[in-house]
């Protein structure tokens, strides 16, 4: 039996968690920050650096209190290494280092990405490699390719922004509160999402005779809900919020454009890698149309879509504890010049 004790602080979560032998989560703590950055509408570096510095310790006691362990107790500790914020990234890194170091314990660096992957495995039993992973998160939209846990493979990524931000740009835009994918999910089920024609990005001909590259794009669908809420007039000012009078049809059909895009690239990509799982994972995956409709149109297209619980598709620890504990198994352990890296 071996316990890990999991930090992430790469973003705008403070968290750490305990999990046994990869899978069994013990304790999961996460501290959200987004209060602090609602009225900047995004994340601020300098505060989430900041306010990881005051929560990390108190939130890794809380990790252990909950798991019913001392730190003496835990036989590994696993960190997000990269990729994310480098002020924020840090902490987690500074933190993890001198408790290891402390304990005599071994360290693991864990990128984030494949962590969140991981998470959808975690809940469920056995393997289901190989498989695609859809990461769609408020910084990232990326399809990979993954033979095990920890070797992923990017198929598309996208062209411009993450889903999560345009979620959280129409957000802006509609006067919602912010982080914006939930808010605007809330919305979305007063509208019809069949009330506005918005754009949906596909790429030009098939990769395999020469067309473009399986790829995902958002800045389009954002310009034009930003457009249809000028009227149609590009030059036009745009509306104060409570000025908009179809603000849960916009809604409604930014989503459905999204979860349209997201569902039909994904399910096209895992079916030409001849796999038949996808693992949908991040922040986004949160979104109930999304499951919904992605679950549907893998089971007609013979595939099968695996989630995690909504509470581990944003951002925690658990995730890095359960693919720490991978790591360690592997024997990657890292040395105690471990650094954080952005990317
Ligand atoms: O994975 P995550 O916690 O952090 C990153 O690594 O980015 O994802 C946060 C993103 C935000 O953009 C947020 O608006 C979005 O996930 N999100 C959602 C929903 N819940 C969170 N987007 C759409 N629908 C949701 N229900
Ligand atoms: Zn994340």
């Amino acid at each position: 039996m071996t316990r890990v004790l999991g930090i992430e602080s790469s973003c705008d979560e403070t968290a750490a968690a305990v999990v046994r032998d990869g899978r069994e989560i013990l304790s999961s703590v996460v501290v959200s920050q987004a209060a602090e950055h609602a009225e900047y509408g995004g994340v601020v570096p300098e505060i989430a650096g900041r306010s990881h510095l005051r929560e990390i310790l108190p939130v890794v006691d809380r990790a252990l209190a909950d798991a019913h362990l001392d730190l003496d107790d835990v036989d590994a500790i696993a960190v997000t290494s990269r990729p994310g914020l480098i002020g924020s990234l840090l902490v987690g890194v500074s933190t993890a280092k001198a408790l290891a170091f402390s304990r005599g314990l071994p360290l693991v660096a864990v990128d984030h990405l494949e962590a969140h992957a991981w998470a959808a495995v975690m809940e469920s039993e056995g393997a289901p490699y190989p498989c695609t992973a859809l990461i769609v998160s408020g910084g990232h939209t990326s399809l990979y390719r993954a033979d095990s846990p920890l070797r992923l493979t990017r198929l598309a990524t996208t062209l411009d922004d993450a889903a999560g931000e345009a979620f959280d740009k129409v957000a802006w835009l509609l006067g919602l509160d912010y982080p914006g994918g939930p808010s605007v999910a809330r919305l979305a089920d007063e509208g019809d999402p069949d009330a506005i024609a918005f754009p949906r990005y596909t790429p030009r001909g098939r990769a395999s005779s020469g067309g473009d590259p399986p790829a995902f794009s958002f800045s389009g669908l954002k310009t034009a809900v930003l457009y249809h809420l000028r009227g149609g007039d590009a030059l036009a000012p745009t509306p104060a919020p409570e000025d908009i009078p179809d603000r849960a049809a916009v809604a409604a059909s930014f989503q459905e454009a999204v979860v349209d895009q997201l569902v039909a690239r994904t399910i096209e990509t895992t079916r030409a890698e001849g796999l038949d799982t996808v693992l949908v994972v991040g922040g986004v995956a949160c979104n109930r149309r999304l499951r919904e409709r992605m679950h549907a149109e893998a089971e007609r297209a013979g595939l099968r879509a695996v989630f995690p619980s909504p509470a581990y598709c944003t951002d925690n620890a658990a995730m890095i504890a359960g693919l720490g504990f991978e790591r360690l198994r592997a024997g990657e352990v890292a040395g105690w010049n471990l650094d954080a890296s952005p990317r």
